[in-house]
């Protein structure tokens, strides 16, 4: 692509596009970045400059842009058919890759609602868990409301920022939102209970199950992100969190929904994070890794139980009422069959458990660095929680826009990231080489040490 071409481009984006999650004041020439191809674990932009997509392209890529297998599969299914809707009809690919989800999910999850992104798959499981204690066997009417918990991310339609807990970005929204109850966050380095795990024997849970026994007849299901809450910045739970939390909602009949959006397809080390602590959610959504980052899908599955409580004679009106146009899509469902298949060829999940603890050792010389208060690493899902001052934690203001800074930083150096104001956030494809290990991580650190000035 030629220099003018790149530039007439540059305008018209600067003119016509509004970007999500973005201060369009602030968005100059400096900071824009046009794709144009990529290729692997890299983004090429229109002046040909490579980049290694540090965050799969918002936690999205798991096997590589360009992956053949997807492409090919995408471009067999566009010979076919590329959308008819799941409404009243069916199709081949979303039919197959149900049955494929309901064989890899935890135990129990045995039907599955297609939608099309992260916060509709969390919409249809918010609406599932009211409607099925309406209409239940034995209904519990009064079983209205949801428990959430701070720094909870669960999308950005009007449902998931209901089911939110990040001040910042729900806030104004305040008015027009169902009221839920919200208990702490397991955010161990800043503990709103002023413990320290593991002497706290989590008692993050004790304040959990008073909610709950309070509230329990109101209560019709706590949903959370299973092991890390993502977007509130790569708050890792701790060990016995997500078990405890499925002891409780089993012990006041709350449904459980994991949310496995950004958590799910193998981000963990696991297929689904629930597995790290044997965990059976009542309702699971997914979306972001499960077409490898080819196209938008989602699902929510639930267990027999529930999808049960929805089944009547048409005049009892007891049909869920919900479904997206593009629902169960064939080319986004056949992307999702390739990528999952490609787990079990290539064991992918097998593979990555080596890569795992390399990217832990590479890790470590950032806790030395004056201003990074704490590494969080699960899986390949890492935050980097940068701090003015080490020994009280205070944090930067967020004005001072660190974050934004270290990931321009590491952008001229060739790295693509997105920060979780103050928190770096690395989340790589899991296909990512060694070598790529390397040339991410040390730019990441070389930027750090830029912008703090360490
Ligand atoms: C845990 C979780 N749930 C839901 C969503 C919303 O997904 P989407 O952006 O596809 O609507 C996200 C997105 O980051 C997420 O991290």
């Amino acid at each position: 692509m030629t220099k003018k071409e790149t530039k007439q481009l540059e305008q018209d984006d600067k003119h016509y596009i509004w970007h999500p999650f973005t201060q369009m004041k602030d968005y100059t020439e400096e900071t824009l970045l046009i794709v144009k191809r990529a290729k692997g674990s890299y983004l090429i932009d229109t002046n040909g400059k490579r980049y290694i997509d540090g965050v799969s392209s918002l936690w999205v890529n798991i096997h590589g842009h360009r992956k053949k297998e997807i492409d090919r599969a995408i471009m067999r299914q566009v010979r076919q058919v590329s959308h008819s809707t799941l409404l009243g009809l069916s199709n081949v690919p979303a039919i197959k890759l149900a049955k494929k989800l309901v064989s890899i999910a935890p135990r129990g999850l045995s039907r599955v609602f297609f939608s099309d992104n992260g916060s509709t798959a969390v919409e249809v499981a918010l609406k599932i868990a009211f409607q099925y204690w309406q209409q239940r066997p034995h209904p519990q009417k009064e079983k209205t409301r949801f428990i959430s918990l701070k720094n909870a991310y669960h999308g950005d339609t009007l449902g998931a920022v209901s089911v939110g807990g990040i001040d910042l970005f729900h806030e104004t929204y305040r008015p027009l939102l169902f009221k839920t109850y919200q208990a702490a966050s397991p955010y161990c380095y800043r503990c709103s209970l002023k413990k320290r795990y593991p002497e706290c024997s989590l008692a993050c849970l004790n304040q959990l199950e008073k909610v709950m026994k309070k509230n329990h007849q109101k209560i019709a299901a706590m949903i959370i992100e299973p092991e890390v809450q993502g977007a509130g910045g790569m708050l890792m739970s701790p060990p016995g969190y997500l078990k405890g939390v499925r002891r409780l909602c089993s012990r006041y009949s709350i449904l459980l929904i994991a949310d496995e959006v950004a958590v799910g397809f193998g981000r963990t080390g696991r297929m689904f994070a629930c597995e790290h602590e044997g965990v059976h959610p009542d309702i699971m959504a997914v979306a972001k890794g499960i077409t490898g980052g080819y196209l938008p899908l989602a699902a929510t599955l639930t267990t027999e139980e529930v999808y049960q409580a929805f089944l009547g004679e048409y005049r009892e009106f007891k049909t869920f009422f919900h479904g997206h146009t593009y629902t169960g899509n064939q080319l986004a469902c056949a992307a999702a069959l390739a990528n999952l298949e490609i787990f079990e060829k290539e064991k992918a999940l097998q593979k990555l458990q080596a890569k795992i603890s390399y990217l832990g050792n590479k890790l470590r010389p950032f806790t030395a660095l004056s201003n990074v208060g704490e590494v969080r690493q699960k899986g390949f899902m890492v935050g980097i929680e940068l701090v003015k001052d080490r020994k009280t934690k205070e944090p930067y203001p967020l004005e001072g826009k660190i974050g934004i800074r270290v990931t321009n930083e590491a952008r001229k150096r060739g790295v693509v990231i997105r920060p979780l104001g103050n928190v770096i956030v690395l989340m790589p494809p899991l296909s990512i080489s060694y070598r790529e290990l390397n040339t991410l991580t040390e730019i990441v650190y070389k930027s750090i040490l830029e912008v703090t000035g360490d």
